[in-house]
């Protein structure tokens, strides 16, 4: 079996209705001044709360998440300067994956004065002196429970992860609530990305059994879910499945992460700049059929989780699986081919070159993954 170290939030407080919470988090842990990073859409419903923070004598300062697509080096210095102005003793991430990564980085930064572009790999990062709280309002990222952080580098265009024990929450609150507004387009693409943190950690090099157990989970949700929320974002119990099933995905971050799909979307989005569930989707089938050599009897196990007729044949089984995940994506109105979402046939070996480098996911997959390799799955989704 492989040795995992596993590291969660310090709290974790799932259900509906339960946002406001942080406000007592951040009274009891003694917090005097709290910076709430947030975005436009969900300011209604997070408004009522910071009157109430204000009742509860916590002097609060809002910033305005506002950056289109995947956030920067340099976005990030700006928002950095902002919060160190106010020098908040508390971090209350609102939003989405890259506001709650943005929050993380805000918070271990606080009151430090080390620059960003020092921190990206492992382990770079000082402990932390503000306390962070974290509230999702996708069903997709995992960023609640996860020690990782994507930036973009303004230097070189490319992705790049920070991570570190000091950006787990010391409070994660999990209230569906907050997505239900949330587009369609954006569900789906959230909630595929919280299906590839669950396949990408079952199919892994590292995966374990206490993982699995996350993982699987997950996968069951997302499969039964998904569609559901995607059709009707008023169906709560939907809602409240994909909520939980992206703090499963989460939970498989830290200790045994993404591998080939999250590798080759690094190609996609630094090329592109698509969404990252979208790029994590349109691969995710072809990924799984490529590693289908290596992980047969893997998908054929989550076959059976997902209650597909199964036979004696674990090839068989496997390919009922990635059919059935291909179907989910395209049910969802996922594109499944990189032409319909503008992506030009002759970058393909340059978005290959990108995907090369991302080594510290590569070798999580159950099959090594060439250049050539690399072409040929971004040619089979073309
Ligand atoms: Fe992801």
């Amino acid at each position: 079996m492989n040795t995992v170290n596993m590291s969660f939030p310090g709290k974790v407080t799932v259900g509906m209705g339960c946002a406001s919470q942080w406000i007592d988090f951040c009274k009891n842990k003694d917090c005097k001044k709290v910076l709430v990073l947030s975005t436009d859409p969900i300011w209604d419903a997070i408004k009522p709360q910071l009157d109430a923070a204000a009742e509860a004598k916590l002097k609060v300062k809002t910033l305005q998440y506002a950056w289109p697509g995947e956030p920067t080096t340099e976005y990030f210095n700006t928002l950095h300067k902002e919060a160190e102005r106010f020098g908040p003793d508390a971090v209350v991430g609102v939003g989405g994956g890259s506001v709650l990564d943005i929050a993380k980085l805000l918070a271990a930064l606080s009151g430090r004065r080390t620059a960003i572009e020092d921190c990206f790999g492992n382990g770079k990062l000082q402990p932390r002196k503000a306390v962070l709280v974290c509230l999702p309002t996708t069903a997709g990222t995992g960023s609640e429970v996860s020690p990782n952080a994507i930036l973009l580098d303004a230097k070189d265009g490319e992705k790049k992860g920070i991570i570190s024990p000091y950006l787990l929450p010391d409070a994660t609150i999990v209230d569906a609530e907050l997505t239900m507004t949330l587009p369609a387009k954006i569900t789906a693409e959230t909630g595929m990305d919280a299906l590839c943190h669950c396949v990408e950690a079952y199919m892994n090099v590292n995966a374990n059994p206490v993982v699995d157990t996350f993982a699987l989970r997950g996968i069951v949700l997302i499969y039964k879910n998904l569609l559901k929320a995607v059709k009707d974002g008023r169906n709560r119990p939907a809602r409240e499945a994909m909520a939980i099933a992206s703090m499963m995905g989460g939970l498989c971050l830290g200790p045994v992460n993404t591998c080939g799909v999250h590798a080759l979307s690094y190609g996609l989005a630094g090329k592109y700049h698509l969404p990252h569930g979208l790029a994590n989707a349109l691969l995710l089938p072809a990924v799984m059929e490529f590693n289908k050599p290596k992980a047969a009897a893997r998908f054929s196990e989550i076959s059976r989780a997902l209650g597909l007729e199964t036979t004696d044949d674990s090839v068989c089984n496997a390919e009922a699986c990635i059919d059935a995940i291909g179907g989910l994506s395209a049910a969802c109105g996922i594109p499944q081919h990189l032409a319909e979402v503008g992506v030009k046939e002759e970058d393909i070996p340059e978005m290959a070159d990108m995907a090369m480098n991302v080594t510290r996911l590569l070798v999580n997959n159950p099959r090594e993954i060439t250049r050539e390799d690399a072409i040929a799955i971004y040619r089979a989704v073309y």
